[in-house]
């Protein structure tokens, strides 16, 4: 395939810390390997991260940063993807306000995964205030990020396929209204690994404190998972476990090992010849030699700030002038030059 007539992609993931292991095994370890083959654009949404954090901005900066060290340790590769900031590329607000006018207001407030995101913070008991017009039109955002580069596809988790639903949606709209067949209607491109579950059962997830971040060190890792909850009816070191009651630990080793070694942990575990310590501290140790090599590239990364702020700069230069050249077919669409 020449460089021409490769699909393009693009995604996004909000700046909101440090990144884990949900992140790098639901997320991108996909991107990595889709970078081989699609013309990829993928961005660190900082706007996005501001539609809940307009409050709560003096670690937006650091946040953006971790993010990049994080995607570039992991091997996101910016010699293969155009790697951006959003803010870093005005084009794509010029082009949300184009589509705000024309995204009648119902779509955006039927959007499910909007309104999930609304009752969580009214659950987390913040004023109604904290529901913003910025937050209504995180949807519409999100289709300016996909339209600025015409992407044919959007990888992303099953939870962000509503707002991909609107945005096909918007750009079918705005062909229409405008008459131009020139945008393509994106599709999602959907992954199928299982939610990455936290020490605790519950999703992985930095608020609930129960997630292995991809930089923490290995002592931390360990003693993450050696908290890790296991098969709750076994008692004593040489009772007969259960690995399909042990949600996390067995659902781990699956993730970090082979079919054999599974099989392997499966039978010991159901004569009990291993224990949960024991399990559990070997998972570690395999864990943490699985992250080692990203760990030691995100240390490396992390002694050149200066490289890592270039490659953003120059990734965010690249994606302005792709935006530039959509933003000018829009303007004359829609006939405001
Ligand atoms: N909403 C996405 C998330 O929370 C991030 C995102 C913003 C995105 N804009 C996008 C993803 C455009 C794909 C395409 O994960």
């Amino acid at each position: 395939m020449t460089e021409d007539s490769k699909k393009r992609i693009v995604s996004g993931m909000r700046s909101t810390g440090k990144l884990h292991l949900g992140h790098y095994f639901g997320v991108l370890a996909n991107w990595k390997k889709l970078q081989e083959q699609y013309d990829s654009f993928f961005f660190i949404a900082d706007w996005h991260a501001l539609t809940t954090k307009f409050d709560t901005t003096e670690d937006l900066a650091t946040n953006v940063y971790n993010v990049a060290l994080d995607w570039l340790s992991c091997g996101i590769d910016p010699e293969k993807s155009t790697i951006y900031v959003q803010s870093y590329v005005p084009q794509i607000a010029q082009l949300h306000i184009f589509l705000s006018m024309i995204t009648p207001q119902n779509w955006v407030e039927r959007d499910p995964t909007l309104k999930d995101m609304a009752k969580a913070l009214r659950l987390k008991g913040s004023s109604e205030s904290q529901v913003s017009y910025g937050l209504l039109g995180y949807p519409v955002l999100m289709t300016a990020d996909i339209m600025m580069f015409n992407a044919n596809y959007v990888p992303v988790g099953i939870d962000q396929v509503p707002h991909v639903e609107l945005s096909r949606d918007i750009v079918r709209r705005f062909n229409n209204i405008y008459k131009t067949d020139y945008f393509v209607e994106p599709e999602p491109l959907l992954t199928q690994i299982p939610l990455m579950k936290g020490v605790d059962g519950n999703k992985m997830g930095k608020s609930f404190n129960n997630d292995i971040k991809i930089s923490d060190d290995e002592e931390t890792t360990t003693k993450k998972i050696m908290s890790a909850i296991t098969d709750r009816s076994r008692l004593r070191r040489d009772d007969p476990g259960h690995p399909e009651d042990c949600e996390v630990v067995y659902d781990y080793w699956k993730i970090f090992d082979s079919e054999e070694k599974v099989k392997e942990i499966d039978s010991l575990c159901r004569k009990g010849e291993i224990g949960c310590a024991q399990c559990k501290r070997e998972l570690a140790k395999k864990v943490n030699e699985m992250l080692a090599p990203i760990r030691q590239k995100r240390l490396e990364l992390a002694q050149k700030p200066e490289l890592v702020r270039e490659i953003l700069m120059e990734g965010s230069k690249k994606a302005q002038t792709e935006a530039q050249k959509v933003l000018d077919k829009v303007k004359e669409v829609v006939r405001m030059y």
